[in-house]
């Protein structure tokens, strides 16, 4: 979605804006522009439809413009189609004021009729230009920004986080934010404000977290922040411990790859600190015995790949800890009038930390007296912040769209957390969590061999790559994971692909199997094994071309129904779809490349999706 940046400093504004935009691209965009205030020609706006390359061609990386004080935004559109005229920064009339929003302004239109009776005139269809000109409107009503940005922020309706520049403030650039992230950036060279840390990063490690209703003012010596009453707010700093090259390709030819391959380390990272002596320890969350034991339902919320994990999940934890465990699309669950009480977990699972679909049914679920657990990739994002537990996935940045390491941190996570409650419970034997916790302390190492092998998936991509349709299959946790695989492939490759259980088939989609149609058959899942298999003869019996991935015990079997193979090391069930994911993402990167697709920035995606 929308990336936002806005600097007061010292140096040239424009090529710092566009070198935190470049950092942003993974975000998702289609259009951007940068705004700047210069002391000789006012405020200079260039933007444009498309890549920041041809931004970034049109002001010879920001040479062009003159000024210390700036803002910068990727559109990701909403309202009005993607051009030069809808991109951002919007102007009001007056040629005053320039703003960068993301967000959503829902009574944009009835605001924007009362300005149009007032004589004003709009250029785009964006809801966004409509905050620019009410600016201008109370601006003039009251002569100080600060107070205007308070006026209109009473007025609007819905989500933003706004970078607003004024050509009368020589120095000063003001952020408001409410259910859109932005954080501010303490330079030595001058300040920031930006949608996200990597945007940053480069400049300076100290940030503060905005919280909804805050507006602040950025000047090169200063950040003052304030409450929607306008009155001074205290801002608690965070320093950000990971690397610039965290966020780089560092020599590989796509973010996802590298993603890929960073999962081992990603797991051990996320695992490692959290087990000790033999037991899980969750130091960072302050669930009870007591409370744990008075469950009576869990919830799982997410979106996308994040509620894919979720999807494995119920399948774990109601093995493991014989409670209800019903996982819901967030979007969904925020307007289902939702079985929740005090009795009930909430588990809310995000890379991002900033979906506003999962945020917003994270809030409904607490209104309820649910309790939340949150487990987030993006330390200080908006959902972790608002759980009543937080649990960091330390997967470090990803910077693919498709996530990847992300996706897989939050399973092993997820497996960890439901281990700790089967404990507490009495539900879990001392073999199996001692047998389970031994898998996931070897769970890199085998993860390390399955990417060893990624040849093998680089051959079968290349077999397989001009199908238009794809049916991935399989039983319990296979299905599950097929999910996964299926999104993935979807995404990246556009190509048509569905998962199904493969007992369902039979209920309709086997119709859709005729002679050629790949089918990619998960049987990896040991004790469903021959059923899953059955299934597998069933769709071969009908001319199905059968892609499968199977553990090294069932190699034998699987070899001889399927037309190709791929094995992946045995280990407990629980965990199977940790290393079954696998060849899933490299068959998915492999497709794309060879049909030539924009792997890390696929069409119409965002990586963090904070529209509703
Ligand atoms: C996964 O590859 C997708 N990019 C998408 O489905 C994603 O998982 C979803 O939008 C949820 O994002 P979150 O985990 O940041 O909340």
């Amino acid at each position: 979605m929308c990336g936002i940046i806005g600097f007061s400093g010292r140096e040239q504004a424009a090529p710092i804006l566009l070198d935190g935009l470049a950092r942003m691209e993974y975000r998702g965009y289609d259009s951007a522009g940068i705004a700047v205030r210069a002391e000789t020609c006012g405020l200079q706006v260039k933007k444009t439809k498309g890549r920041l390359q041809v931004l970034s061609t049109l002001t010879h990386g920001g040479a062009d413009l003159e000024g210390t004080l700036g803002i910068g935004h990727t559109r990701w559109a909403t309202h009005g189609e993607p051009n030069d005229i809808n991109a951002h920064p919007h102007v009001s009339e007056n040629g005053q004021i320039a703003l960068v929003h993301n967000g959503i302004i829902e009574n944009y239109l009835e605001i924007k009729e009362h300005l149009q009776k007032q004589g004003v005139t709009f250029t785009s269809d964006t809801d966004s230009e409509v905050v620019a000109q009410l600016l201008e409107f109370h601006y003039n009503e009251c002569g100080s920004m600060l107070e205007a940005v308070g006026r209109v922020l009473r007025r609007i309706e819905g989500s933003y986080a706004f970078g607003i520049i004024c050509s009368d403030y020589p120095n000063a650039l003001i952020a408001a934010r409410k259910d859109s992230p932005l954080i501010l950036g303490y330079g030595e060279n001058g300040n920031f404000i930006a949608s996200d840390v990597t945007a940053v990063i480069k400049y300076t490690r100290d940030v503060a977290y905005m919280d909804d209703g805050e507006i602040a003012v950025v000047t090169p010596e200063t950040i003052d922040v304030f409450d929607s009453e306008l009155m001074p707010r205290e801002k608690e700093h965070h320093q950000i411990d990971w690397d610039v090259s965290a966020a780089e390709k560092g020599g590989y030819a796509h973010f996802m790859f590298k993603e890929i391959m960073e999962q081992p380390e990603a797991i051990r990272k996320t695992v490692s600190p959290r087990i000790r002596e033999g037991r899980v320890v969750l130091d960072d969350i302050s669930l009870t015995a007591e409370y744990v034991k008075g469950i009576s339902r869990i919830f799982v919320i997410a979106c996308g790949s994040s509620y894919h994990v979720g999807m494995v999940s119920k399948y774990n934890w109601e093995h493991l800890l014989r409670r209800p465990v019903e996982v819901c699309l967030a979007s969904e669950f925020r307007y289902s009038d939702p079985l929740v009480d005090e009795s009930t977990l909430v588990l809310v699972i995000s890379q991002s930390g900033e979906t506003l679909d999962t945020m917003a049914a994270m809030r409904e679920a607490r209104r309820r007296g649910g309790r939340t657990l949150a487990i987030v990739n993006v330390v200080g994002s908006s959902i972790a912040r608002e759980a009543d537990d937080v649990l960091y996935t330390w997967a470090g940045p990803e910077i693919a769209v498709a996530t990847t390491k992300a996706y897989s941190t939050q399973l092993v996570l997820m497996d960890l957390v439901g281990l700790y409650l089967a404990d507490l419970l009495g539900t879990v034997s001392r073999e199996e969590y001692d047998a389970v916790l031994a898998e996931m302390q070897a769970l890199p190492e085998k993860m390390q061999r399955v990417l060893e092998n990624f040849e093998d998936v680089q051959y079968f991509a290349s077999r397989y790559f001009n199908h238009n349709s794809i049916f991935f299959i399989g039983r319990n946790l296979d299905y599950a994971m097929g999910l996964e695989g299926s999104l993935k492939l979807k995404e990246i490759s556009y190509i048509h692909s569905e998962a199904y259980a493969s007992g369902e088939l039979k209920h309709g989609t086997i119709s859709l199997i005729e002679p050629g149609t790949l089918v990619v058959a998960l049987g990896t899942f040991a004790p469903l094994f021959d059923k899953a298999m059955s299934n597998v003869v069933e769709v071969k019996a009908r001319g199905a071309e059968v892609l499968a991935v199977t553990t090294e015990m069932f190699r034998e079997k699987m070899e001889k129904t399927a037309n190709s193979t791929v094995v992946i090391p045995d280990t407990h069930p629980v965990l199977q779809p940790s290393l079954g994911v696998v060849p899933l993402q490299l068959f998915a990167y492999y497709v794309a490349l060879q049909r030539g697709c924009d792997i890390d920035k696929p069409r119409n995606l965002a990586k963090s999706v904070t529209v509703e």
